[in-house]
């Protein structure tokens, strides 16, 4: 796993941006896993920028969301098919057609799930995958214990991230308990990964992530078998990592030839 540790998130959300940039500029028919929460609102806010410069066009790419509250419409403010919206389709020149959002309402929600895996498999596999990290180590929405083999599923939420993500919703009681999620092999499958972490809420999930063992308890430690995998933090997230200044040292002599 490449780590990247920059001085703030204004500098982690231009970094990835680049990493945006350099993909639809190879590919422009590329496959992109969304993520949403506060981590990429920078980054998206960067991807709208570049598209009103034209310096990106959306226009031939096809996007696939992580997750979905379950019970959630797609129109319900609290969605993240409206986050998704109001934060990056409504300004980009993505055709709606291209949008995969999981449906929160879907009547039966196990063939829903096995639909989602379809279209992206029809559509090629993801070719970059973006990833925020919860505090407990969740990817998407894959809480601690989950297989780290699981496809797109129904997932249920553990308090604690019903607790973080409450500050969306007026309280902690309004938070969905269940969720439709893209599983750990799932994102697994995408040929390469971007991870997103700022703040010191962080530092401990990046940590477990990066140098702890891989298992089942912090899902994300599962990214430590991807070959294309890489971490963009700020020094605060960064806090907890032993080896930090090895990921500086080697961000730093980079060779000329392995810069995107
Ligand atoms: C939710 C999302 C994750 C996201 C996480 C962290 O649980 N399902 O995809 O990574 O929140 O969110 P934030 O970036 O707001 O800390």
């Amino acid at each position: 796993m490449e780590v990247i540790i920059k001085p703030d998130s204004d500098a982690v959300s231009k970094e990835a941006a680049q990493l945006f940039e350099d993909q639809l500029e190879k590919k422009p028919t590329s496959v992109l896993g969304l993520a949403t929460g506060s981590t990429p609102l920078g980054l998206y806010r960067e991807l709208v920028i570049m598209t009103h410069a034209e310096l990106l066009d959306f226009s031939r790419a096809i996007t696939f969301n992580l997750d979905e509250y379950v019970g959630l419409s797609g129109e319900h403010p609290m969605s993240y098919g409206s986050f998704m919206r109001e934060h990056l389709f409504a300004h980009i020149n993505l055709p709606a057609e291209n949008i995969h959002v999981p449906d929160g309402l879907a009547a039966d929600i196990a063939q829903h799930c096995a639909d989602y895996e379809e279209a992206i498999r029809r559509c090629g596999g993801i070719d970059l995958q973006l990833l925020g990290i919860g505090s407990d180590g969740h990817i998407g929405f894959n809480e601690p214990s989950s297989s780290l083999s699981s496809r797109t599923r129904l997932k249920t939420l553990t308090p604690r991230t019903i607790a973080d993500n409450a500050r969306f919703f007026g309280s902690a009681a309004e938070v969905p308990r269940h969720v439709i999620t893209m599983g750990v092999g799932t994102i697994m499958e995408a040929r390469r990964v971007v991870v997103l972490a700022t703040g010191a809420s962080k530092a401990s999930a990046v940590a477990a992530m990066v140098e702890g063992p891989i298992r089942a308890s912090v899902p994300a430690s599962i990214l430590q078998m991807h070959q294309k995998c890489v971490l963009i933090i700020d020094e605060a997230a960064a806090g907890q990592l032993e080896r930090a200044d090895y990921y500086r040292w080697v961000y730093d002599h980079k060779p000329e030839w392995q810069r995107a």
